[in-house]
C-alpha cells in the first residue's frame, strides 16, 4: 500500500523493517532471539523504495570503483534491483558457490559468535534497511551494507577462504587466552588482541582497497555501500593510501562515523589470505597483546564471549 502511514496506526506491517524502528526486530531482541527468519511481508513499500534508490544510484560506481569479483558476485547473486533481497533467494546461489550462506539476525551479535559463523560459513546478516530519510549514513549495519556491499564478495572461493580463516583466528584467539591463568591478565589480553582483530578486519574486509590493472579497486563493504563514500576513497586527495602493514594497522584507530582518513592496499586475495595467517602468527607470538589503545574499544559482553568460548572449547 503506498501512502504515508498514519501515527496513530502504526501497526508491524505499516511500520515496516526500518532499521532502529522495527517492531519485529525489537521484540526478538527483547525474546533474546539473534537467529531470526526474515519476515518478507513486514517490509513497507517505502522500504523497498528505499532499496530501489540504493541500488540504481550505486551501480554505476561500483562498476567503476568496485573490485571485478565483486561484479562477478552481483551477477551470480543475480540481486534485484527493484526488490529487496529474500535471503533464501540468495542462499540459493551462494551456497552452491562457496557454501556460504546468509543467516538473519536481530541486530548485535557478540564478536565471537559473529566471528566463528564466520568459520562455519554463515554470515549474520541485518535484514532491517535504513530510514528512506538516512541514505548516505547510518552508523548502524542494515540490509544493504550486509547483502548488497558483503555478501557479492562471499561468491569468489578465495574471499570466502579469507573470512573461514579469519573465523579461525579468532578461535585461536579464544583458546590461547584460556591458557592464561590470571583472570586480569587474560581479560585485558582478550581486549587487546580483540582490538588488533577488529582492526584488521575494518581495513580489510570494511574498508580494504585491492591493486587491479595499475590502478585501485574496492573490495572492502563498507565503501561498497556508500554511494559517497566509493568514489572518495579512490579519488580524493585527503585520502591517505598506504600499502597494508600489519604492525600500522593493529594499532590503527578509526573512526566509524566519519569518511575514512586513511585506507590500505593489499596486492590480491593471495596476499590478504596471507596477512590473516601473519596475524595468527603474531597472535601466538604475543605481538598482540599490548596493541596501542584507542577505537575500536571491545565491549565487555565482546571480550567476554570470546573468554567463555575458549572456555568450552
Ligand atoms: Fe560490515
Amino acid at each position: 500500500m503506498r501512502g504515508e502511514p498514519l501515527e496513530s496506526d502504526m501497526s508491524d506491517t505499516m511500520a515496516g523493517l526500518t532499521t532502529t524502528k522495527a517492531p519485529f526486530i525489537e521484540q526478538a531482541q527483547a525474546n533474546g532471539e539473534i537467529y531470526i527468519r526474515q519476515p518478507y511481508e513486514l517490509y513497507s513499500e517505502e522500504n523497498q523504495q528505499t532499496w530501489r534508490s540504493l541500488y540504481s544510484r550505486i551501480l554505476p560506481r561500483w562498476r567503476q570503483c568496485a573490485h571485478p569479483k565483486f561484479l562477478e558476485g552481483v551477477e551470480k547473486l543475480a540481486l534485484d534491483p527493484d526488490a529487496i533481497p529474500r535471503l533464501e533467494d540468495i542462499n540459493k546461489f551462494l551456497e552452491p558457490l562457496t557454501a556460504f550462506s546468509a543467516k538473519a539476525v536481530a541486530g548485535y551479535v557478540p564478536a565471537y559468535v559473529f566471528f566463528d559463523c564466520l568459520r562455519t560459513r554463515a554470515f549474520p546478516t541485518t535484514i532491517t534497511i535504513r530510514d528512506k530519510a538516512l541514505l548516505d549514513y547510518l552508523p548502524e549495519p542494515d540490509m544493504f551494507h550486509d547483502v548488497a556491499g558483503h555478501v557479492p564478495m562471499h561468491t569468489d572461493r578465495r574471499f570466502a577462504d579469507v573470512l573461514v580463516r579469519f573465523g579461525e583466528v579468532a578461535q585461536t584467539a579464544a583458546l590461547t587466552a584460556a591458557a592464561i591463568s590470571d583472570a586480569d591478565k587474560r581479560y585485558r589480553r582478550m581486549d587487546s588482541v580483540l582490538t588488533a582483530m577488529a582492526r584488521f578486519f575494518w581495513f580489510t574486509v570494511e574498508f580494504g582497497l585491492m591493486r587491479y590493472d595499475g590502478g585501485l579497486r574496492v573490495y572492502g563493504s563498507g565503501l561498497l555501500s556508500s554511494f559517497g563514500e566509493i568514489s572518495y576513497c579512490l579519488e580524493s586527495t585527503d585520502v591517505q593510501r598506504e600499502p597494508f602493514q600489519l604492525e600500522w594497522v593493529i594499532n590503527q584507530a578509526f573512526e566509524i562515523d566519519r569518511f575514512q582518513p586513511l585506507l590500505f592496499i593489499v596486492d590480491s586475495f593471495h596476499h590478504l589470505f596471507d596477512l590473516v595467517d601473519s596475524l595468527e602468527e603474531w597472535m601466538k607470538q604475543g605481538k598482540l597483546d599490548n596493541v596501542c589503545p584507542g577505537a575500536p574499544s571491545s565491549t565487555q559482553e565482546d571480550i567476554e564471549s570470546f573468554l567463555n568460548a575458549g572456555v568450552a572449547e
